[in-house]
């Protein structure tokens, strides 16, 4: 059933999409419970804003703003290719990875194809099957709320087009070592194409393995994806890259609608990698706060699923709604999946005792 328009008449698939729910604003929860003082942890952003490195060469950039960008962004491809010692006809940047997704979706998904990832995973995957009209394939999570690539590998067919693991997973925060991938990619013909969504990449043990290099060069269907957005800081600039075969790289690239990756997305690119070291200081600061948010939890009693990004994931199941309800009356605006679960950014020290406390006053009251 589609609904009826009074003015144009949208394609059957996006009448019945669901609309990407993107994190609550603190700001709309202050606004909802007249409260003031909130805080978001329902984006997993990076809560500091880019490095002044960054943040300069973005201004500068925006001088030059009334000429179109480097549709290619060649310089940004030149730059990653040195930087992850990989040949330039191998990586692409796209205007986040939620561009890149997007893109991989046009160049491999025909009404019908069927796209397989486990769930729950990050919510663009079915919407974006659903955008070209795709049958969704998924595979329930193991009890630990981790990927069980056996029934993966059991639901990919001649018809599969599309693999999608997130790893780290969103929300779960789970992730698979490269051995594991291997044995998956072991069983799968070279015409399905396997995504490795790696957006938390940098907060992951790296003993678990590097994709780009344990897999980009013995699988030529396998894709990386990565982001500038949460380690780097740069979520509201919109980069994003991606590793494959050059074949696939070139297929994937033309799909890019023009100058989608702004100038200022390419300067911030180049800024953000030239600033590893610095960058680097952060994570581990991240990193460190969400061993003391788990161990505090731990403590607690909570048995969590392994954290391996920049969040928790709280498998409350039932009373998940009234514990996110009860939270975001008091401030702490989290992410619900209503009778499943919530995931919390991990933020600064401040912000996090006050997601303990406020996790203890709710809980207590119920
Ligand atoms: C698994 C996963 N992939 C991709 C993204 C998108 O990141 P980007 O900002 O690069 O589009 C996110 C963002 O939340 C994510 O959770």
């Amino acid at each position: 059933m589609t609904a009826t328009h009074s003015v144009g008449r949208p394609r059957p698939a996006v009448d019945l999409m669901p609309a990407y729910r993107p994190g609550k604003a603190a700001s709309q929860a202050e606004a909802e419970h007249g409260i003031t003082n909130a805080i978001k942890l329902a984006s997993n952003e990076n809560p500091l804003p880019p490095i002044p490195s960054i943040v300069d060469a973005v201004a500068a950039a925006a001088r030059s703003a009334n000429r179109y960008a480097d549709h290619r962004a060649t310089a940004v491809r030149e730059r990653l290719s040195s930087w992850l010692d990989v040949a330039v006809e191998q990586v692409t940047v796209g205007a986040g990875s939620v561009g890149l997704l997007q893109q991989l979706f046009l160049t491999y998904v025909d009404p019908g194809d069927e796209v397989v990832y486990p769930w729950r995973s990050f919510e663009v995957y079915p919407v974006y099957t659903q955008l070209m009209s795709g049958v969704a394939v998924t595979t329930p999570l193991t009890a630990d709320h981790a990927f069980d690539l056996d029934a993966v590998a059991a639901a990919v067919t001649d018809r599969t087009k599309l693999v999608l693991l997130a790893t780290p997973n969103n929300p779960t925060g789970t992730a698979l070592s490269t051995d594991q991938m291997a044995n998956l990619l072991d069983g799968i013909s070279t015409e399905t194409i396997v995504v490795i969504d790696e957006a938390y990449r940098e907060f992951l043990d790296p003993a678990l393995g590097d994709p780009v290099r344990d897999l980009v060069p013995r699988y030529p269907n396998v894709v990386v994806t990565r982001t500038f957005s949460k380690a780097q800081g740069m979520a509201g600039i919109r980069a994003g890259y991606a590793i494959a075969h050059p074949e696939v790289i070139a297929s994937v690239d033309k799909t890019l609608f023009p100058f989608a990756v702004s100038a200022l997305a390419q300067a911030g690119a180049i800024a953000a990698i030239d600033a590893e070291a610095e960058i680097g200081l952060r994570i581990r600061d991240i990193l460190s706060e969400r061993s003391r948010v788990v161990a505090t939890l731990t403590d607690a009693g909570w048995k969590l699923p392994d954290a391996q990004a920049n969040f928790v994931y709280l498998p409350l199941g039932e009373r998940t709604d009234a514990v996110y309800l009860g939270m975001e009356r008091l401030g702490v605006v989290t992410r619900p999946f209503p009778g499943e679960g919530i995931r919390v950014t991990i933020s600064t020290p401040d912000e996090n005792d006050r997601f303990l406390d406020t996790l203890e006053q709710v809980l207590a009251q119920q």
